[in-house]
Parts: C-alpha cells; sequence; structure tokens
C-alpha cells in the first residue's frame, strides 16, 4: 500500500493549494480508478431529450474518407461483397467492431512512452499485474497475445477429446478453438435470449435447468468447464446477472465443475447489471466486477476490447489452474511477462483497467447503442431489444424478409448500407456460421448486422447520420437482394470469404439513392 501510494504520489509542492490532497481523495486507491464509484452517471437536459453526452474531449483526431455513392459500389464489388475486406480509404464509419479500435485516454498514451523492454520481469508487466489484480481481484495473471490466443491456451489444457462444454453462447473463435482440441459445445441460453424484440434485461442468462439437465446426460466428469460470456457478443451483446452467475456457481459446485469467464465485454456487463440488477444499484462498478469476478474459477479476456488495448490476458487465483495455462503460453505466445504483447501494450492495458472501473468511461457505448436502438425501435426498423453492449444489433431477417437465408440476408445488408452510406458494419449470421458435414450451410438462429461502437470514438452527429441512412434504406429495403459465395475458405469463412449478387440489386439501389440523394455524398 505504501508502496504504491508513493510511486503516484506529487513530487513536490503545487501551485494550486489543495488540488494534491483533492486528487488523492477522490482517487483513494489508484489515480486512474473511477473518481465516483457508487453515483450513477446521468446528465438529463433542461430540453427533455434523452440524448447522450459525451463525458471526454476529443484531443487528436483522424480524417475520414466519405466516398460518392459510385465509388462505394466499386470498393464493395472490390471486396467480394465482404466488409472485412474493405479498406479504411473507403470507409466513413468503421462500425465493424470495437475490437482494438477504441479511442485511449490521455493516462493510457501517456504510459506507454515508460514501457520497460524487457522479455524477462518487465516493470510494464508488474504494473499490469497490479492493476488485474485490483480489478479482477485475481491473484496470477498472465498476458497473450489477444483474446483467441487465450481460448488456444485454455482449451489445449483443459479440454480432451469427447468433452463437453456448457456455455450461454458461443463466440466465433471460441469455438473454433474449442472444437479443434476436441470438445463439443453446448449453447444453453434462455427462451428470451434469441427472441428479437424483448425487454427481459439479461438475455445472456444461463438456462439452469437446461445446465442441470445437460451435466445429468453427460456426467460432469466430461464436463472440464462451464463457459460464462459477459454481454454475450453474438446475440446482441447481451449481459447476464449475478444472481444468475450464483446460480451457475451453485450448480458447478454441486457437482465440482469449474466456471470460467470471458471477461473481454465484462465492463459494460457490470454497467448493465448496475442499471438493470436492483440489489447492485447503489454499487460501484469496481465492486460489481470484484462480485463477477469472484464467482468464478478463471477469467480470459481479449484487451482489445476491456482495456481499450491490444491484446489480451488469463488470470485465476487457483495455482494449479495457474500452472496448466502457464507453459503453454510460455509455448505459444512468449514468456509469462510480455505473452506475444508489446510493453508498451501492456502499459495501456494496466491503465485501462483501473479506467474501466469509471461508469463515465464505460457507459459511453452502451448509452451511444442505446440511442440508435430506441431510435430504430421507435421507428418500426427491426432491431435487437434490449440495447445492449458492442454495437446496435439490426435484424436482417425481419428488415429483409424477401431474402432467404441461404442468401446470406444480413451479409447482404452489411453490403447494402456500406453502398448506400459508407457505414461498415459486421454480418453476424450464417456467414459467420460453419457448414455440415454433408456440406450444407448450417443456418444462424439469428441473422444480424452489427454495428459495432468503439468506446469513446463516434459523435452523436455521426450516429444520426447513421440513424438516417438505416431509415432509408429501410425504406428502399425492397431492391436489397441476397448474395452468394464465390470463394469460401473452410475455416472462419467470414474473414477471407469473397462473395457476390444474386442479382444487380447493387446497381438499382445505387440509382434509387442518386435519384434521392442528387449529388449528396
Ligand atoms: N471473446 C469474445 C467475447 C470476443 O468478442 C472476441 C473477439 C474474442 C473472444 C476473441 O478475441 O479478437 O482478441 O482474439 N471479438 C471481436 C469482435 C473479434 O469483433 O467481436 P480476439
Amino acid at each position: 500500500m505504501l508502496q504504491r501510494d508513493l510511486r503516484f504520489a506529487r513530487p513536490c509542492a503545487s501551485p494550486f493549494p489543495g488540488a494534491h490532497e483533492r486528487f488523492n481523495a477522490r482517487n483513494p486507491t489508484h489515480p486512474f480508478m473511477s473518481e465516483n464509484p457508487a453515483a450513477p452517471v446521468k446528465v438529463k437536459f433542461f430540453s427533455g431529450e434523452d440524448i447522450p453526452l459525451e463525458l471526454h474531449k476529443v484531443r487528436i483526431v483522424q480524417k475520414l474518407h466519405l466516398r460518392p455513392v459510385d465509388e462505394r459500389l466499386k470498393a464493395m464489388q472490390a471486396a467480394g461483397f465482404n466488409t472485412f475486406q474493405l479498406t479504411t480509404m473507403d470507409v466513413f464509419l468503421d462500425m465493424l467492431t470495437d475490437s482494438g479500435t477504441n479511442a485511449m485516454s490521455d493516462n493510457q498514451v501517456s504510459s506507454m512512452l515508460r514501457a520497460d523492454d524487457a522479455y524477462a520481469g518487465s516493470q510494464s508487466f508488474a504494473r499490469m499485474e497490479a492493476a488485474v489484480r485490483e480489478v479482477f481481484g485475481t491473484q496470477y495473471v498472465i498476458p497473450v497475445h489477444q483474446g483467441r490466443a487465450a481460448e488456444n491456451v485454455i482449451s489445449r489444457a483443459f479440454i480432451k477429446q469427447g468433452d463437453v462444454i456448457p456455455m450461454n453462447y458461443h463466440f466465433t473463435t471460441t469455438k473454433a478453438h474449442m472444437e479443434i482440441s476436441g470438445g463439443k459445445i453446448f449453447e444453453i441460453y434462455t427462451d428470451e435470449a434469441l427472441k428479437i424484440k424483448s425487454s427481459f434485461p439479461f438475455k445472456g442468462n444461463m438456462d439452469i435447468n437446461k445446465l442441470k439437465a445437460l451435466i445429468k446426460e453427460h456426467g460432469a466428469a466430461r464436463i472440464p468447464f462451464i463457459r460464462l460470456e459477459a454481454s454475450t457478443n453474438l446475440i446482441g451483446g447481451q449481459p447476464f446477472s449475478i444472481a444468475n452467475m450464483r446460480e451457475v456457481r451453485k450448480v458447478a459446485d454441486q457437482h465440482g465443475i469449474l466456471v470460467l469467464m470471458d471477461a473481454s465485454l465484462i465492463g459494460e456487463n457490470a454497467y448493465f447489471i448496475k442499471q438493470r440488477e436492483a440489489r447492485f444499484k447503489n454499487a460501484s462498478i469496481k465492486d460489481i466486477l470484484l462480485t463477477m469476478c469472484g464467482l468464478v474459477d478463471m477469467i480470459y479476456f481479449s484487451s482489445r476490447k476491456v482495456s481499450s488495448t491490444r491484446g489480451g490476458g488469463i488470470c485465476t487465483n487457483k495455482k494449479d489452474l495457474f500452472l496448466k495455462v502457464r507453459d503453454l503460453v510460455v509455448l505459444f505466445e512468449g514468456f509469462v511477462t510480455y505473452g506475444g504483447m508489446s510493453v508498451r501494450e501492456i502499459e495501456a492495458l494496466a491503465v485501462g483497467m483501473y479506467e474501466t472501473t469509471d461508469e463515465t468511461v464505460i457507459s459511453q457505448s452502451p448509452s451511444f447503442i442505446a440511442y440508435l436502438v430506441n431510435e430504430l425501435d421507435r421507428l418500426g426498423i427491426p432491431v435487437v431489444t434490449p440495447a445492449g453492449a458492442l454495437g446496435c444489433h439490426l435484424d436482417a431477417m425481419g428488415f429483409l424478409p424477401h431474402v432467404p437465408q441461404k442468401e446470406y440476408p444480413a451479409g447482404a445488408l452489411a453490403a447494402a448500407l456500406f453502398i448506400i452510406s459508407g457505414i461498415r458494419g459486421m454480418e453476424r449470421g450464417t456467414i459467420s456460421s460453419v457448414r455440415d458435414d454433408q456440406g450444407n450451410d448450417i443456418l444462424a438462429d439469428v441473422e444480424l448486422l452489427r454495428l459495432a461502437f468503439p468506446r469513446r470514438v463516434f459523435t452523436l452527429s455521426q450516429t444520426k447520420f447513421a440513424l438516417d441512412r438505416l431509415t432509408w434504406l429501410y425504406k428502399n429495403r425492397e431492391l436489397v437482394g441476397g448474395l452468394k459465395f464465390v470463394d469460401e475458405p473452410t475455416v472462419l469463412r467470414f474473414f477471407m470469404g469473397r462473395l457476390a449478387p444474386t442479382s444487380n440489386w447493387p446497381e438499382r439501389l445505387v440509382k434509387q439513392f442518386k435519384k434521392d440523394f442528387g449529388n449528396s455524398l
């Protein structure tokens, strides 16, 4: 404690009397920890308008490119109708993902300068370890180069051929790694999870009865762990509750099964718990995070999301679990004090961890998402509700009911939106799925177009632009047709695959755009 206080103490008398004391009083544990732990972040407008407010100022900017519609069509054709294949020179609002694209804070960027370039025993790692210990409450911390690296190491360490892994929902890379290791995943979500329109606050919850039945059917010995994914990505960034976590924990303890948490989107899940779970409405984000982490045996994360950097980590309080993954990290990632990450990113990760406890930081992305989702819903445009984390999720089957699912409506919607706006979203539907043994598409449970809101990147007028173009596209939805694969990789095909439209619908869409917008970009 004393050491930490000294490390961050200001060295000499301040020209502003009292500033030092105020600084420390507001930050009892760390300078970058939340200033007002339990007070909810709410700003009301006199006009009564319910809009999100940016609680930060812009200090570094990047020029964006909003190309004319004909050029956007050409760019989409060159990209094989796959938004992953676009270059940012052609993209206006890059809503592909929040992974590694969040705005860093001034404190994060400045921390990178003091990074300690050592292969082993770096001080940068010591600062990351201290931050993760404090924010997640875990003793053992290992960096890895990104989230899927943690999935690789964990899958190899824990999963044997024929094992069964229950989870609230899969993530693409998680499923791929666990299956390569011989595991079979079972998604045991609640009945509400896949309903597009819902007011259920915790669509990321696990169905406890289904969990019990699964354990009974397969036997605890075949279940290496239960996986809980915070702010469940593929069903629309939907959180689980602490009450549900406690029930999962109880069942796991009855059968001696481990519980693992994918904490890539844990900050937002904690924010939703504060907003939606009555027992926690007066709790600080820090306490909610510690409560969540205290209910699981091992945590892994992509720090491209949580902490707004580029890397990842695995952490636990159990030495035996730590030892199981440690040597695999050395083999696949690098020495345990850098794990494939740059020390600069490790420094920024440490600061970003503390900042995750700050509600003014962690509320930003969800409040902009909520604005867009609620406006779309009000206009009758099909969108996943309630608003979740990560992005706004449009229901492509509701948006384009005339496009059969085997013609990939979510991919078609992503392509159409880019052509008419320069906005790049991500298909989260059947293109992101796989084929069965006979080579037929396994149709996704839901066909979503995700418009990600990287943390603190987009402004309200940019959000309104997205709303405006989506409204126009919805009015002209009959013009949008389907897609088919012309080049299909066998693994994670959505990243590198190429598709083509099933008719000349993109040209017809452009014609209508020009008719309605003239020479507007
Ligand atoms: N787990 C979850 C819940 C994720 O959302 C991601 C990545 C990963 C693991 C893998 O982490 O990319 O660092 O290797 N999601 C990104 C996305 C790719 O766009 O949603 P990674």
